[in-house]
This record gives structure tokens, C-alpha cells and sequence, in this order.
């Protein structure tokens, strides 16, 4: 596989740290983006990220030449039609990513189509394609280069063999992969944000601070961050629409948004992002 390269289409947060994964692990990437100047942060960020790396000693000057010299940019879909596989981290929205997987799908019989999803059906995704047996998630954590974990997604369609040549490329970019049904919010999100939703239900009825159930959570549980800072990083507007997507998906009114958190996104206080949220940010 890491003779032919792994197109990355969409060359925002993920599609950057998924790119510097994959240059960094050997492979020659092209990575795609309908906007030049987003490629062109995208290449200063990679360069800034692997040059961290050098920094900690744990590639050389030269190792980062070499990861550097096999990313190529385009903002032209055919030229990923060499690819082995194609990663979509494009924005989350349903018309956008199933207009890119029915193009792709176009491009050549046997690339396999992941997507970076963190909510949408890759079921609904892969029904669009000419070949939904090869169509199945990959679902990295935010920042990619850190976290370890990649959800491996099957939809109805996905075949064994697309599922195996994933679970490879995921060992050969040094993540673990962990498979996962095509359930609303996976496994991380499903268990992750209702927490987080419950937080703010903690907070809402003034039964604690953000800080008191941080400090709960870091001390009693283990957790290296507390839930409402962890709100505030993944930013409050994500949390909401995950929470609406499980709602939606399970029809079960335990799933239900916190007033709380609704307000607060309507308000503008979407956590680091917009330096407001569960805590204030200079
Ligand atoms: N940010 C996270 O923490 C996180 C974590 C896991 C999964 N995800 C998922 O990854 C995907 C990307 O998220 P992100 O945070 O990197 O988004 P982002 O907004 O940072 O980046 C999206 C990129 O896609 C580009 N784009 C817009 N239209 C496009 C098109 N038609 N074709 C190709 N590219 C296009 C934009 O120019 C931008 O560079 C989403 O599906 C999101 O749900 C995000």
C-alpha cells in the first residue's frame, strides 16, 4: 500500500495532522483543498509540526526534509486518482461530503474511501458511491500527530478486505484502530459528550462550579482534564451538535441538549475558540 500515496481531500485541522501523520509514517500524500490558501497553511503548519519534532529528538533535520518532500497540494480532485486510499476531512455537512464521496468514487475502481466523519451515517455516505463496499470511516482525534486512537467505521456496504487494508494503514501511521458499528456518535463521542452534557447539567442546576467538577473529575476519575475544559476545547458548538445528532439518531430523551449549554452557544461562548465558554480565556 505505501507505494502508491493516500489522498487527503479537505486541508483544515484534521486533514493537516492526518497529512503530517502519513508524510511522517513514509507515505507520499497529495492533499486536496478547493482553497489555496488554506494548502498553503496547511504546508507552514506541517513543516511547523514535524519541526516540533525535531526539536524533541525524535526525527532529524534530514527525516523532515524527506516527510516534507513527499506532500504534494492540488485543488483538483483528479490528481488523487493515483491514491490507495483517500481520507475525506472536509466540514461536516451531509450534502458537501456526499456530492465529494459520489465524485470520488468516480475517480478510480479500487481506491478505498474513508471518511473523518465524527457523526454522519457512513452507511447514507457509502450509498452514494459506485463502490460502497470500499466506502468505510476512519475516524482520527484531534490534534492526529498526539492521539493514538483511529475508530475504524463499517458501514452496511464495507467489505472485510476494505476493513483489513484500514486496520493496516492505521497500524502503519502508529495509531491503534478499534472497530466500531455505523452508530449514531461511534463509540468516543457516544460516551464522551453526553458526559460533558451532564457536566453542564451539574453547573446549570448549581449543584457545582465548572471548577468543582473539573477538579471532581481530574481527581476522582483519573481524567487528565476536566469535562467542561475539555468542552471549551473541542468548542461548545461541536458538543451541542453531537448531542443533537444522538439525540436525533436514538429518538431517546436521554440524549436531550442541556439548556444550559444552548444558551451559552447562542450566546457566542463556544470555549477556546471565541475566548469564552465554561471558563474565560485571554
Ligand atoms: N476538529 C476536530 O476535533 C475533529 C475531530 C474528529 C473528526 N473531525 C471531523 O473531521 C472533518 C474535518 O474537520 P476539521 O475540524 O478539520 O474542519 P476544518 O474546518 O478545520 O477544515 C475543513 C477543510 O475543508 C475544506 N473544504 C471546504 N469545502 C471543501 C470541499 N468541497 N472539498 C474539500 N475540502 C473542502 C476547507 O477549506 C477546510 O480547509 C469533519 O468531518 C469533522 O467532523 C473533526
Amino acid at each position: 500500500m505505501s507505494d502508491q500515496p493516500i489522498g487527503v481531500v479537505g486541508a483544515g485541522t484534521m486533514g493537516q495532522g492526518i497529512a503530517q501523520v502519513a508524510v511522517a509514517s513514509g507515505f507520499s500524500v497529495h492533499l486536496y483543498d478547493v482553497a489555496d490558501e488554506q494548502l498553503s497553511r496547511a504546508e507552514a503548519n506541517i513543516d511547523k509540526g514535524l519541526g516540533k519534532l525535531v526539536a524533541k529528538d525524535k526525527i532529524s533535520e534530514a527525516d523532515k526534509a524527506a516527510a516534507l518532500s513527499r506532500l504534494s497540494t492540488t485543488t483538483t480532485l483528479d490528481a488523487l486518482n493515483d491514491c490507495a486510499v483517500i481520507i475525506e476531512a472536509a466540514p461536516e455537512q451531509p450534502e458537501l461530503k456526499e456530492k465529494l464521496f459520489r465524485d470520488l468514487s468516480r475517480l478510480s475502481s479500487t481506491t478505498i474511501l474513508a471518511s473523518n466523519t465524527s457523526s454522519l451515517s457512513l452507511t447514507r455516505l457509502a450509498a452514494v458511491c459506485e463502490h460502497p463496499e470500499r466506502v468505510v470511516g476512519m475516524h482520527f482525534f484531534n490534534p492526529v500527530p498526539v492521539l493514538k486512537l483511529v475508530e475504524v467505521i463499517r458501514a452496511e456496504q464495507t467489505s472485510d478486505a476494505t476493513v483489513a487494508e484500514i486496520e493496516t494503514l492505521a497500524k502503519a501511521l502508529g495509531k491503534t484502530a478499534v472497530p466500531v458499528g455505523d452508530a449514531p456518535g461511534f463509540a468516543v463521542n457516544r460516551l464522551m459528550v453526553p458526559m460533558i452534557n451532564e457536566a453542564a447539567f451539574i453547573v446549570q442546576e448549581g449543584t457545582a462550579t465548572p471548577e468543582a467538577v473539573d477538579d471532581a473529575m481530574k481527581l476522582g476519575a483519573a481524567h487528565p482534564m476536566g469535562p467542561l475544559a475539555l468542552a471549551d476545547l473541542i468548542g461548545l458548538d461541536v458538543c451541542l451538535a453531537i448531542m443533537e445528532v444522538l439525540q436525533e439518531g436514538f429518538g431517546d430523551p436521554k440524549y436531550r441538549p442541556c439548556p444550559l449549554l444552548k444558551r451559552m452557544v447562542s450566546a457566542g461562548y463556544l470555549g477556546r475558540k471565541s475566548g469564552r465558554g465554561f471558563y474565560v480565556y485571554e
